[in-house]
């Protein structure tokens, strides 16, 4: 499965990125507003140094000014996936941005028939946001699933990037689903690493160690 980071936070980026965690960056135009950078200059920035997917959101809500932004965002870097809203004008706008050859992000995904439907439109990643469901007390990782099902019965090459992830637990359960990506902000990857019983072991062996004397080094 790989990991895609979920910020606009470049030195967050960087510092996972040396640990070998960044299979590629999502960002979305509240992850910008949070960055306090200019689009194309922090898109540029983080495309000079993570060579996978790197996706940039569209703004506009019509299919001709999403196919202007699109290409506009698409020229910043050879790896730069066009994200466009599950709307029918994201889906045209997808189908001819896919035909031009680039990669394309549906994102706001919250149903299976949506996902099935940007499949069809040639998307290159699904966006199904999974902590969004939960907030509203439907299943997020049961859509995980169902979107799994459907794309395996016809072997869409569509690949399933899950989203709005807010736990470790959430990256598991993707995992064990067979989510392609998934995509999680900084503090959720560095999580994966942590384990109450790992704390509690360590404090023990290093006052263990304390006792014995001794130095390795
Ligand atoms: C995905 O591409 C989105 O940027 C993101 O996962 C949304 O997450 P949120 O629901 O925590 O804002």
């Amino acid at each position: 499965m790989k990991f895609f980071i979920d910020t606009a936070d470049v030195d967050a980026i960087r510092e996972l990125h040396d640990l070998g965690m960044v299979d590629g960056v999502t960002t979305n135009p509240s992850l910008i507003l949070k960055s306090g950078r200019d689009i194309i200059e922090v898109t540029r920035e983080i495309c000079s140094f993570v060579k996978g997917p790197v996706s940039a959101e569209v703004v506009s809500l019509k299919a001709d000014e999403m196919l202007a932004e699109g290409r506009k965002l698409a020229a910043i870097a050879p790896n730069i996936a066009v994200k466009v809203p599950l709307t029918w004008d994201g889906l045209k706008a997808c189908k001819v941005l896919s035909g031009e050859g680039f990669m394309v992000n549906v994102t706001l995904c919250f149903s299976a028939n949506q996902a099935l439907i940007a499949a069809k439109a040639g998307a290159t990643f699904i966006s199904p946001f999974i902590g969004r469901l939960d907030d509203i007390n439907l299943d997020g990782l049961d859509l995980i699933g169902d979107i799994r099902t459907i794309y395996d019965n016809y072997d869409f090459k569509t690949q399933i990037l899950a989203a709005s992830i807010r736990t470790a637990n959430h990256v598991k359960d993707c995992a064990m689903i067979g989510a392609d990506v998934i995509t999680a902000p900084p503090n959720v990857i560095k999580a994966l690493a942590s384990h109450v019983l790992t704390d509690k072991g360590l404090d023990q062996f290093t006052k263990d160690w304390a006792k014995t004397g001794q130095k390795i080094l």
